[in-house]
C-alpha cells in the first residue's frame, strides 16, 4: 500500500514582507506572494487567496465573506500583519472555523515614539516652522515668535490604555506630564499606580486633557468617537493626536474645529479614507500630518511580519495561534 504525503500548505501573502518572514513561510510550505509594494487590487487579492491554507494580510486588505468564499474550504488562518484588525470580519471567519491573528506588542514602542513625535511637532509647531523656512519667508528670533506650549505639568488624556497607550504614558511621564485615561476596562492596579494614571469618564477626559491621544481600536462604538460635540467640549488650548485609526475622528468636524480655534492643534497619522486626507485639513497650519507611519521602522515591521508568519505556521501545524485577536 502506498502512502501519499500530505501536500505542503500554501501561504498566500498579499504584499512584499521582510525576508525573515518569507524565509520562515518557505520553510513551512508553498509561498504564493503578490510582490507589489502598494495595495493589491481586489480582484488580484481574491485570485491570490484561492485554495490557500493561510493568508497573511495587511491592514488595507478587506477580509470579508467574499474573500473567505474565494479562498475556499482549505483556509484555516488569516494572519493580519497589524495590531488593528478592523479590516477583518472576525465573526465571518469564526463561523467558518478560521483563526484570525494580529501582531500586538511588537509595535508598541514604535507607535508610542511616533505619537510623541506628533505631540512634540504639534505643540512646538515644528512642521509649521519647517514650512516657513522652506518658503523663504523672513524670520528672526523673537520673544513672541512662533511660541508653542510646553508639556511639563500638562494632562495627557489617553483614550484606550492598551499596550501602545501605556508606552505613550511612560514616555509622557518622562516629559513631566500627568496621565488620565478612558478605557472600557480599568487598567491593572499596578499599571495605573506606576503611571499614576486616573481613569475618567470620556466627557471629563475631553474637558480636562491638554493633549488627547487616541489609542483605541476602531469598532462600531469608537467610530467618530471624536466628532463635533466632543471637539466642542475640549479646551481651546488642547491638542488632539490620532495614531490609532482614522475613522475614530470625524475628519471634517476636526478641520472645522481647528479652523475655528475650538482646539489649538492636531497631530494625525491616520485618516478616515486613507490614503485620502480631508482637503480642509491641508489648508491649516495647526495640524501635523504623517502618512500612517506608526509602526514604520525596519525593526518593527520585521517583527510584525515574523509574528504573523509564526502565527500562520503554528495554526497550520495544529499548535494553535500565538496571538489570536482578542474577541475569539
Ligand atoms: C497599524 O496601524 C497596525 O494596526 O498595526
Amino acid at each position: 500500500m502506498s502512502v501519499t504525503a500530505a501536500a505542503d500548505p500554501t501561504f498566500a501573502v498579499t504584499n512584499r514582507l521582510p525576508e525573515a518572514a518569507l524565509t520562515a513561510l518557505r520553510g513551512a510550505g508553498e509561498l504564493r506572494i503578490d510582490e507589489r509594494s502598494e495595495a493589491i487590487p481586489r480582484l488580484d487579492l481574491l485570485a491570490l487567496v484561492e485554495g490557500a491554507d493561510a493568508v497573511l494580510t495587511l491592514l488595507h486588505d478587506r477580509v470579508d465573506e467574499e474573500l473567505l468564499e474565494a479562498a475556499g474550504p482549505r483556509l484555516r488562518c488569516v494572519a493580519n500583519v497589524a495590531v488593528g484588525y478592523d479590516n477583518v470580519d472576525v465573526a465571518a471567519a469564526a463561523a467558518r472555523g478560521i483563526v484570525v491573528t494580529n501582531t500586538p506588542g511588537v509595535l508598541d514602542d514604535a507607535t508610542a515614539d511616533l505619537t510623541m513625535a506628533l505631540i512634540l511637532a504639534a505643540t512646538r509647531r515644528l512642521v509649521e516652522g519647517d514650512r516657513l523656512i522652506r518658503a523663504g519667508r523672513p524670520w528672526t528670533w523673537g520673544m513672541s515668535f512662533m511660541l508653542g506650549s510646553g508639556l511639563r505639568g500638562k494632562l495627557l488624556g489617553i483614550v484606550g490604555l492598551g499596550g501602545i497607550g501605556r508606552r505613550v504614558a511612560e514616555r509622557a511621564r518622562a516629559f513631566g506630564m500627568e496621565i488620565a485615561y478612558h478605557s472600557r476596562h480599568p487598567a491593572p492596579d499596578e499599571i495605573a499606580a506606576e503611571l499614576e494614571a486616573e481613569r475618567l469618564p470620556l466627557e471629563e477626559l475631553l474637558a480636562r486633557a491638554d493633549i488627547l491621544s487616541l489609542h483605541c481600536p476602531l469598532t462600531p462604538e469608537t467610530h467618530h468617537l471624536i466628532g463635533e460635540a466632543a471637539l466642542a467640549s475640549m479646551k481651546p488650548t488642547a491638542v488632539l493626536v490620532n495614531a490609532a485609526r482614522g475613522p475614530v475622528v470625524d475628519e471634517r468636524a476636526l478641520a472645522a474645529a481647528l479652523a475655528a480655534g475650538e482646539i489649538a492643534a492636531a497631530g494625525l497619522d491616520v485618516y478616515e479614507r486613507e490614503p485620502r486626507v480631508e482637503s480642509a485639513l491641508l489648508e491649516l497650519e495647526n495640524v501635523v500630518l504623517s502618512p500612517h507611519l506608526g509602526s514604520a521602522t525596519v525593526e518593527t515591521r520585521t517583527a510584525m511580519a515574523e509574528l504573523a508568519a509564526r502565527n500562520a505556521i503554528s495554526v497550520l501545524r495544529g499548535e494553535g495561534p500565538l496571538t489570536p485577536v482578542p474577541s475569539q
